[in-house]
């Protein structure tokens, strides 16, 4: 049965409600999906408040979900059902979110649909397209580096994570160190450009481990020491500091890509033609979708990216969840509770620091 969902995201410094139809053959049509960034609200402080971010939520979510229901042209009556995330994430803001869903739920009788964000950003692929599961997946965002085997709705596989920094924190606090603006990834990125990569001969974390972890500390520690050492920077320096740190991510990312496509295989040798899905908003990298791209030729993989605008944080991906779960009846009780921390693979223990409390997921 076709359904109508409305999603809603409050997990960071985004305020974000969607709606929209997911078909009885499994297709979806976004009928609206706004974001409201808080990125001007935390500036001045240079990271994320939770409380800033809280209050943000609290003060914008009403009205932007009244204006993604009209966008869509729908009341709260012909709703099949209101999905909001329940965690991982900043508890304050989440329970913002979730707590507005239980009102609408409640008071339409409609059902709710608790969902793990990190789910929302594994399945946004199959909004887009048809995408069979099981598939390859290696999210990189500000909060989160993993690779995931999605076997279906709900069911997940961590084939590796980051042991201290998640890959977008890196690239944003290699941006902090050089001067340039948050959030770093497309500062960065845009430097590199102009950059020399082989000018300074960064580490290549865990490169030829026989698994697909990931740590950035390291190479973080080395570009501050290089930075520090040159004193004052030209131009030029850091255009090619970034090079640099940018062909050393690049080549660990082909490096774990080998590891968990491997490891996909073992996992999995049904599968003729597998796809590779990558989410989140480090995915936006060129130099590492080139990475991507010939790992995906190399392997016999098929490379989904799904556009930026539904590879950040969003609510579509959160309906999208919602109407996945709503689908197989795995609905949630009002009573649900929101939650800091949840991973997707529960079988799996905690890596040191991944996830950390407070990072965006
Ligand atoms: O998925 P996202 O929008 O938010 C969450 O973390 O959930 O990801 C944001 C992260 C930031 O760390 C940002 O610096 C990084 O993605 N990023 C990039 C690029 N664009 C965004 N990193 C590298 N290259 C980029 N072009
Ligand atoms: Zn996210």
């Amino acid at each position: 049965m076709a359904s109508l969902v409305l999603g809603i995201e409050t997990s960071c410094d985004e305020t974000a409600a969607a709606v929209l139809r997911r078909e009885s053959d499994g297709r979806g049509h976004i009928l609206s999906n706004l974001v409201l960034s808080q990125t001007q609200d935390h500036a001045p402080y240079g990271g994320v408040v939770p409380e800033i971010a809280a209050r943000a939520h609290v003060s914008h979510l009403d009205g932007l979900i009244a204006r993604a229901m009209s966008e869509a042209g729908l009341r709260f009556e012909d709703l099949d059902g209101v999905a909001a995330t329940a965690g991982p994430g900043l508890l304050g803001g989440v329970i913002v979110g979730l707590t507005t869903a239980k009102a609408i739920a409640l008071a339409h009788d409609k059902p709710l649909l608790a969902v793990n964000h990190l789910e929302g950003h594994a399945l946004t692929a199959r909004l887009l397209q048809p995408c069979a599961f099981p598939y390859l997946l290696l999210l990189i965002s500000g909060g989160h580096t993993q690779f995931q085997i999605v076997a279906g709705v709900g069911r997940y596989r961590r084939l590796g994570t980051t042991i201290d920094d998640a890959l977008g924190e890196a690239f944003d606090k290699v941006a902090k160190l050089l001067g340039l603006g948050y959030p770093g990834g497309p500062q960065v990125e845009r430097q590199a450009r102009a950059g020399d990569p082989r000018r300074f001969d960064f580490p290549r974390p865990l490169k030829g481990r026989r698994d697909c972890n990931f740590s950035f500390s390291g190479l973080k520690t080395a570009v501050r020491e290089t930075v520090h050492g040159l004193g004052s920077l030209s131009p030029q320096d850091v255009a090619d500091v970034c090079a640099s740190f940018e062909a050393a991510v690049a080549e660990t990312m082909a490096d774990r890509l080998r590891m968990a496509v491997a490891l996909f295989r073992e996992a999995h040798p049904e599968v003729a033609r597998p796809a590779l899905i990558v989410a989140g908003g480090v995915a936006a990298n060129l130099k590492l979708r080139s990475v991507f791209e010939e790992a995906a030729a190399a392997h016999g993989f098929d490379l989904i990216v799904p556009p930026a605008a539904l590879c950040t944080d969003n609510a579509a991906m959160i309906a999208w969840a919602g109407a996945e779960r709503l689908a197989l009846g795995l609905t949630d009780d009002l009573a649900v509770a929101a939650r800091a921390r949840w991973p997707l693979d529960q079988n799996q223990p905690p890596a040191y620091g991944a996830g950390k409390l407070g990072a965006k997921a």
